[in-house]
């Protein structure tokens, strides 16, 4: 047999599974427990990859990056966004969720030197465009019942975002503010309800994620100007 030992195993392993194929299709319970064990033995990262969808996500937007902060970033282990932030071997990375519990259960997962933030998102990024903190990359996924409040006033969100800020917004909330789910749609309505932030930032992009609630999408903005947007307020946080 020629070739190197991966191509031996790989030729191997295609020749089991053109064999095992049809047998375990004549059995499913059997197929079933091949699942099992198969996603047993998967790591955790793994099984976060298996149930997201890279192309659901401007993946582009961390080519460049550096530093990101993820805010809502806890309920799925990060299988919205936060597992691409990972892959792009992002290292310098604050995730922000209310829920310390899972919070917890992401910081034994994800690198080492990501920093978690149990706090409430709103008092967090108010806090950190105080302090002038700047990320590459802001990622913002809430729930849809927050949406809205994320949505009306993008000024704290924008503060701190260096490069690229990344929101998720609903199909309802954009039929409210009627807008269609485009770049052009959103960037005239922007225009004209915060001008002060449609001035620093370009929207690029409107990206379907799944059809809940007639659909999620993320609205992608790229910051196009330095200037400052501090907001007021806010006491220090460790
Ligand atoms: C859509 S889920 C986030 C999913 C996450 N990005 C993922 O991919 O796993 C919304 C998150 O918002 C969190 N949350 C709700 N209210 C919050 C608040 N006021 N501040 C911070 N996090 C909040 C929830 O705990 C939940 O983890």
């Amino acid at each position: 047999m020629s070739g190197s030992a991966a191509d031996r195993r790989s030729a191997i392993m295609a020749r089991l599974r053109h064999t095992l194929g049809p047998f375990l299709d004549r059995h499913p319970h059997l197929r079933r427990a091949r699942e099992r064990m198969r996603s047993a033995f998967m790591s955790k990262m793994g099984k976060i990859r298996a149930h997201s969808d890279p192309s659901s996500f401007p993946i582009y937007i961390l080519d460049q990056a550096e530093s990101a902060a993820c805010f809502f970033s806890a309920a799925y282990l990060g299988r919205n966004a936060e597992i691409f932030v990972a892959d792009a071997g992002l290292a310098d990375v604050l995730l922000v969720d209310i829920d310390g519990d899972r919070l917890s259960e992401m910081a034994a997962i994800y690198p080492k030197q990501w920093r978690t933030q149990t706090a409430d998102a709103f008092a967090t990024v108010e806090l950190l465009a105080t302090e002038n903190r700047s990320f590459d990359v802001v990622i913002v996924d809430p729930y849809t019942g927050l949406m809205q409040r994320i949505l009306f006033d993008l000024r704290p969100w924008m503060a701190i975002s260096g490069l690229w800020l990344v929101i998720g917004t609903s199909a309802p909330l954009l039929a409210e503010i009627g807008c269609q789910p485009t770049s052009h749609s959103l960037t005239r309505w922007l225009t004209e309800a915060q001008p002060d932030v449609a001035a620093i930032c370009a929207v690029t992009e409107v990206i379907f994620r799944d059809d809940f609630m007639g659909g999620i999408y993320w609205i992608v903005m790229r910051r196009v100007a330095a200037v400052e947007l501090n907001s007021p307020g806010a006491v220090s946080i460790e």
